[in-house]
């Protein structure tokens, strides 16, 4: 069995994938937390591995960037392959408060996004994290030492927004980051009542026109992966 944007075997993948959205981080991940880990889809180039990280069977695959790229490959994982749980790791613009290599569990989603739209009959869905999987992400970063804000965001498809005026609305209404796709996971997770969370470390801050260096980077990618790894089996466990 394959899909169309995945050629994966029947059962190579596991019930919990992590989603980063560039395919050559999923291999990195894949490389520093999973033992024996295989890739087990190329198609287009968006690799997925498959492991086992501390006697689990976890999957780590990339999902693109955006709501359109995530949500097929979500889909297909979702129904295609059984997968039950996806936690995107990914990077998000600061606004506000937000510091600069913080770590934000994303609680909602707001958009500019047509994508829940189109399915829920033009009515605005409260894009939300699946709330188990939340929690022990709060409790697995307290445990581990990692500190994290429990937090809205907001997922656009234009990165490169021009609206007057978005970045003083979306402060206003609690938003401290800005990123691409957890609008449309949370909203597909929902409909298909699977688990989801997106964990984002802040990597530049939209007001202060602050980055983190290629390093930096790196380190929030991993201190996403091992929290997403540890709250992804305590939640199982
Ligand atoms: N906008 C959208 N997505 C992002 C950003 C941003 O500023 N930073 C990281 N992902």
């Amino acid at each position: 069995m394959s899909t169309p944007h995945i050629d994966a075997a029947p059962d190579s993948i596991a019930d919990t994938v992590l989603l980063p959205g560039d395919p050559l981080r999923a291999r990195h991940i894949a490389r520093a937390f999973l033992d024996d880990a295989i890739q087990v889809t190329a198609r287009r180039n968006m690799l997925g591995f498959t492991g086992i990280h501390r006697g689990r069977r976890i999957s780590i695959m990339g999902s693109g960037m955006g709501i359109a790229s995530t949500a097929i490959y979500a889909t297909e994982l979702i129904r295609a392959y059984g997968v039950r749980r996806l936690i995107r790791v990914g990077t998000c613009g600061g606004i506000g408060d937000a510091s600069l290599g913080e770590v934000l569990l994303a609680q909602s989603a707001s958009t500019d996004s047509r994508f829940n739209r189109l399915a829920f009959g033009d009515l605005d869905l409260a894009a939300c994290a699946d709330f188990g999987l939340l929690e022990s992400a709060v409790t697995t970063a307290a445990r581990l030492g990692i500190a994290t804000r429990v937090s809205a965001v907001f997922s656009t498809d234009t990165f490169y927004d021009e609206s007057a005026g978005r970045i003083e609305l979306l402060r206003r209404h609690g938003i401290r980051g800005v990123e691409m796709e957890a609008a449309g996971l949370y909203g597909l997770a929902m409909r298909e009542g699977v688990q989801a969370l997106a964990i984002l470390t802040v990597s530049d801050h939209l007001e202060h026109d602050t980055h983190l260096s290629p390093d930096e980077r790196e380190q929030g990618l991993g201190c996403m992966a091992q929290l997403a790894l540890e709250s992804a089996l305590a939640v199982v466990d």
